[in-house]
């Protein structure tokens, strides 16, 4: 059969959508499939959109609720969690039909359906076969299960089920201190909620540098957060009332019940190759159930590459998108590329959380020789004009070469904060060359260039 594509990409979240109009950008016959009715994958559909929606209303309520008087504003807000989940789903609407336009605009031919790959240049779409020069496979992440506790997306909710509530729980328990527990969990305490987080790690956060996840826990306590740390969670019983969770230290020892009206599983996501025909194409995965590809993203069979959750490294939708346009690049015989120690990571909580490149246990394990800047935002002009001073900047630097190894922020705007240090990096750039550039006064991003100062103990507000 004569090639209807040069490429045919499976899954239209941010690493499929984007590796697509990348490679119209290029020239290429570009095919789409997609199983779901809307494209976006899990990040704009059940994941980064509407969650964000939810941390923006909630935050605003509690603001008027929590701060607004104390700056001369006299408000009495309520809350209609129906009209949230509205605004929610505008905001997919719209993202999903943004990416729907620019897939039209360049040109790109989408199949709706699972599709499943038969060989090299053959997928099958519900007995349609495309054939194409290459195939990619980006087709995302599902949420991990928990043995034993079985998700109805009613009392025991994954992340999808947390983002539909219909009303806000009295008593919230959320399996997993990662990111989508402290998220969602930021949500629903922000409306009322008692939020309890067991974790089974004695830390929050893992893989973020430890001091930073530390101080985030505390902050997160004042806002009314409890922990459970080194704990895991044994069973669920489900009843009329709510959920009763059977919880162990993690070490072993006695259980504990600990009652909830509901109950989100948050331990993690899983690499999504249901139904993609992997192993009777010969696509090999590794034990995690990622599919295995070398430098250029090509897997065990040739011609067929993937891409994003479903390979190794972060599960960002970041990463993916630039995995995609990387993969295009390279397909285009063009020097795509990642850079895989300088991607940005973001909580999006109040403050958030936001860091780039190593955490100082990293460089710690890897005996290099680091200094640390650090600057609080008790001492950046702006933040105290807000009232927003929880949180501080924190640079790490190489000893001799002072080229800057990473960075981690708590604040307001961390999310926003963090990319300056990003470009820094990508530029193999010094403490001392960010702590010479000029910043605006009064802004937040002066605590970055003040953190910069400090890692050679030359920081004027501190
Ligand atoms: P995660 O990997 O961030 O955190 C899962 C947590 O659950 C870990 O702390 C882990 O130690 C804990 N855990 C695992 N098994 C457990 C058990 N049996 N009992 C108690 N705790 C247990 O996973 P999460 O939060 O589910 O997020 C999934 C993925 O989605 C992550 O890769 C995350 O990066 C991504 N994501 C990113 C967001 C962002 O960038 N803002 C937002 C939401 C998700």
């Amino acid at each position: 059969m004569a090639e209807q594509f040069d490429v045919t990409i499976i899954g239209s979240g941010p690493g499929g959508y984007v590796c697509a109009i990348r490679a119209a950008q290029l020239g290429m016959r570009v095919a789409v499939v997609e199983r779901r009715s809307t494209h976006g994958g899990t990040c704009l559909n059940v994941g980064c959109i509407p969650s964000k929606a939810l941390l923006h209303t909630s935050e605003l309520f509690a603001e008027a609720a929590h701060s607004f008087a104390k700056m001369g504003i006299n408000v009495s807000p309520s809350f209609d969690l129906a009209k949230m989940m509205v605004f929610k789903q505008e905001a997919i609407d719209a993202n999903t039909k943004g990416v729907d336009f620019l897939l039209k605009k360049n040109k790109v031919t989408v199949v709706q359906g699972t599709g499943k790959i038969l060989g090299t240049g053959k997928v099958d779409v519900a007995g349609q076969q495309i054939a194409t020069k290459n195939i990619v496979i980006a087709t995302g992440s599902d949420v991990t299960k928990l043995k034993g506790i079985a998700i109805d997306e009613k009392q025991i909710v994954s992340s999808t089920g947390a983002l539909e509530l219909a009303k806000v729980p009295g008593h919230l328990a959320i399996i997993g201190a990662g990111v989508i527990g402290l998220e969602l969990g930021s949500v629903y305490a922000r409306l009322g909620a008692k939020v309890t987080v067991i974790e089974y790690l004695d830390r929050i956060l893992p893989g973020m540098d430890l001091e930073v996840a530390k101080n985030f826990q505390r902050l997160l306590q004042k806002q009314g957060f409890a922990f459970r740390l080194a704990s895991k969670v044994m069973s669920a019983t489900k009843s009329k009332a709510g959920v009763s969770l059977a919880i162990e230290p993690a070490a072993g020892g006695a259980a504990e019940a600990l009652e909830a009206e509901c109950v989100l599983v948050a331990v993690g996501r899983t690499p999504f190759t249901n139904g993609l025909g992997c192993d009777e194409a010969g696509i090999r995965r590794d034990t995690k159930g990622r599919i295995e590809v070398g430098d250029h993203f090509e897997t065990s069979l040739r011609g067929v590459y993937a891409i994003g959750d479903v390979i190794r490294g972060p599960m960002l939708a970041h990463k993916a998108e630039d995995e995609g346009a990387a993969l295009a690049e390279l397909l285009a015989g063009q020097a795509g590329h990642v850079n895989y120690d300088v991607i940005p990571g973001v909580v999006y909580t109040s403050p958030e959380v936001a860091s780039v490149g190593n955490t100082e246990e990293e460089l710690k394990a890897a005996g290099i020789d680091y200094k640390v800047g650090k600057f609080f935002f008790l001492a950046n002009g702006r933040a105290k004009a807000n009232q927003k001073t929880d949180g501080f900047v924190k640079i790490l630097a190489n000893a001799r070469s002072d080229r800057v190894l990473g960075a981690h922020i708590i604040a307001v705007a961390a999310g926003e904060l963090i990319h300056e240090i990003a470009v820094l990096m990508e530029f193999g750039g010094s403490s001392e060359d960010l702590a010479r550039i000029c910043h605006a006064h009064p802004t937040l991003s002066e605590a970055v260039k003040e953190a910069a100062m400090a890692v050679a103990g030359r920081s004027i507000h501190s």
